[in-house]
Formats: structure tokens, C-alpha cells, sequence
């Protein structure tokens, strides 16, 4: 009995792994803007929303070129511009919908990811360029991220 439970978890696991090769896509902030406006206009003040336009001058010694969208785009594409809310919470398609967003497990699930500093470290490398945050002191930061409905979140992030 005991041997067949441990086989079932690997063929779980092994399906996970499956399920996550042609995982959730990208949605859009549109479709996040639906049901939370109050961080889609604060986002659209921060400098991630910019951040495709910007780039699109160019930088001193460096000309605008497809590379750039990797760190000034979601998921390195022109038609998600600017840094979006699925390049920190993860691409939307599979947990955006109102029963799997009201249950945290369920919409963790389904790709809703948690921000933490690894999340800024992807874009934010720590070079002549773009240089290092200390995600635990951007949190009130309103150039980098949104307004936060939930003060107790902001708060528990900030201790992280
Ligand atoms: C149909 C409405 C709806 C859409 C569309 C939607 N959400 Fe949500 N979302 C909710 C609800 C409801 C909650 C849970 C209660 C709350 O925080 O308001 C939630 C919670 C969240 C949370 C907080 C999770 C936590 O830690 O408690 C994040 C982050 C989030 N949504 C991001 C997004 C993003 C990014 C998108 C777009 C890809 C999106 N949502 C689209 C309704 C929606
Ligand atoms: C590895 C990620 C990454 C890549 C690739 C990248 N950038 Fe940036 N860029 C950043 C970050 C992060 C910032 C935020 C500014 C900071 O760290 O001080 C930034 C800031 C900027 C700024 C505003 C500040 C300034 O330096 O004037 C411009 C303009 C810019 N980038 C242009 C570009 C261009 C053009 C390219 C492509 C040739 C590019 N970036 C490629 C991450 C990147
Ligand atoms: C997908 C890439 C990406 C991710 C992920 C990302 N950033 Fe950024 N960030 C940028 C780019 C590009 C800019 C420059 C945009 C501009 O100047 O218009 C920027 C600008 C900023 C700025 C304003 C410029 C500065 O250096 O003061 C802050 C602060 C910031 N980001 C903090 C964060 C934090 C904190 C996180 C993680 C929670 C994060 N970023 C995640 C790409 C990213
Ligand atoms: C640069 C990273 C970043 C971007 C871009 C971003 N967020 Fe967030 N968001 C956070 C962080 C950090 C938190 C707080 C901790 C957490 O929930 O993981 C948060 C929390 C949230 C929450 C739940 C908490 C609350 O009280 O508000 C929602 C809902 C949310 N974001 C939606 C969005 C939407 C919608 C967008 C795009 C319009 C967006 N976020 C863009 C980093 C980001």
C-alpha cells in the first residue's frame, strides 16, 4: 500500500511538471484593471508603467533595440509595454478569474505568484545599469509600486 501512495505523488508531480510547460499566458493589465482599479491607477504612476517608452529614447550610448524589452516590457513584449502587474504576480490567465482570485491557495495555484526580492533581481541585476533594490525598503516607494489596499500586507512585506 505504502509503495503505491509514493508512486502516485511522482505521476503528480510528473503531471505538475507537464501543466507548468504550457502554463498560464499573459493577460494584460486591462483585464487586472477590471476588478483592481485602485492599484491600476497608482501603477500607472509608478515608473514601471513607463518603462517601454523610456526605453524607446534610448540610453546614453545605448540605442533602443529589441533587448531592452526583457527588463523595460512584460515578458520581453512590445504589446505588454511597460512592467506590468504580471512581471512581479506572475501571467494571469488561469488565476484572473473572480472564484479562483477570492481563494489565495487556488489562484497560487494557478500562477499568482508571490513578490519578493528575487522578483526585482530578474530586471534589477546589479550593474553599471540597472541597478540593485532593496525590495524591503521600495515598499512605500510610490516610483516603483502601486498603493496598497491592505496596509497589514505592505506591513508584513516591508518585515520580510
Ligand atoms: C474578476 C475580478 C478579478 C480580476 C480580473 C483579477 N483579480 Fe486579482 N483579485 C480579485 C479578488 C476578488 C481578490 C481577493 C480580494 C482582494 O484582494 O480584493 C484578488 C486578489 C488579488 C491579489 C492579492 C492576493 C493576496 O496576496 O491576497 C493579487 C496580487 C491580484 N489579485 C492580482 C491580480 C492580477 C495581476 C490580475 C490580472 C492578471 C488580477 N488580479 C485580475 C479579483 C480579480
Ligand atoms: C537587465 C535589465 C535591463 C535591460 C536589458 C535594460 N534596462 Fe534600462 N533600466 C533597467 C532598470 C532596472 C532601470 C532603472 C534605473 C536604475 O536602476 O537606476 C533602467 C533604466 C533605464 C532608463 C532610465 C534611466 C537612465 O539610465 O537614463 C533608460 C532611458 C533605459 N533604462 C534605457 C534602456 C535601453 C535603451 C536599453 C536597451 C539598449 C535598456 N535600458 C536595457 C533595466 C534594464
Ligand atoms: C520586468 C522588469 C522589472 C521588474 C520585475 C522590476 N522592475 Fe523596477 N524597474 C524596471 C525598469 C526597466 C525601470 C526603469 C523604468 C523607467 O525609468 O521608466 C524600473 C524602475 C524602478 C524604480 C525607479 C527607479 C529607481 O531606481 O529608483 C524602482 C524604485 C524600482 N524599479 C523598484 C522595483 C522593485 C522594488 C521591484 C520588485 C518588487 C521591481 N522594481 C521589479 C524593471 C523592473
Ligand atoms: C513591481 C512589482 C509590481 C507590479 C508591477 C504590480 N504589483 Fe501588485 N503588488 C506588488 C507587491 C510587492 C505587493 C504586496 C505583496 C504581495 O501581495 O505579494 C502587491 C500587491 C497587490 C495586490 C494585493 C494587495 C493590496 O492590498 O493591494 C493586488 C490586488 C495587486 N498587487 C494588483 C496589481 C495590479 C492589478 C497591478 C497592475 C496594474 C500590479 N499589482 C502591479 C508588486 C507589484
Amino acid at each position: 500500500m505504502k509503495k503505491f501512495i509514493i508512486a502516485t505523488g511522482i505521476v503528480a508531480v510528473a503531471l505538475a511538471g507537464v501543466a507548468l510547460a504550457d502554463g498560464p499566458t499573459y493577460v494584460g493589465a486591462q483585464k487586472c484593471k477590471m476588478c483592481h482599479k485602485v492599484q491600476y491607477n497608482s501603477w500607472m504612476e509608478t515608473h514601471h508603467a513607463k518603462a517601454t517608452e523610456i526605453a524607446k529614447k534610448g540610453a546614453e550610448g545605448r540605442p533602443y533595440d529589441a533587448s531592452c524589452l526583457k527588463c523595460h516590457a512584460t515578458n520581453a513584449d512590445e504589446n505588454l509595454p511597460g512592467v506590468q502587474c504580471e512581471a512581479c504576480h506572475g501571467p494571469g490567465s488561469a488565476y484572473k478569474k473572480m472564484s479562483v482570485m477570492r481563494d489565495l491557495e487556488k489562484a497560487k495555484a494557478n500562477g499568482l505568484k508571490d513578490v519578493t526580492q528575487a522578483t526585482c533581481d530578474g530586471c534589477h541585476t546589479g550593474d553599471d545599469h540597472s541597478h540593485k533594490v532593496v525590495f524591503a525598503e521600495k515598499v512605500n516607494d510610490k516610483a516603483a509600486l502601486h498603493e496598497f489596499k491592505n496596509e497589514e500586507l505592505a506591513k508584513k512585506m516591508m518585515g520580510q
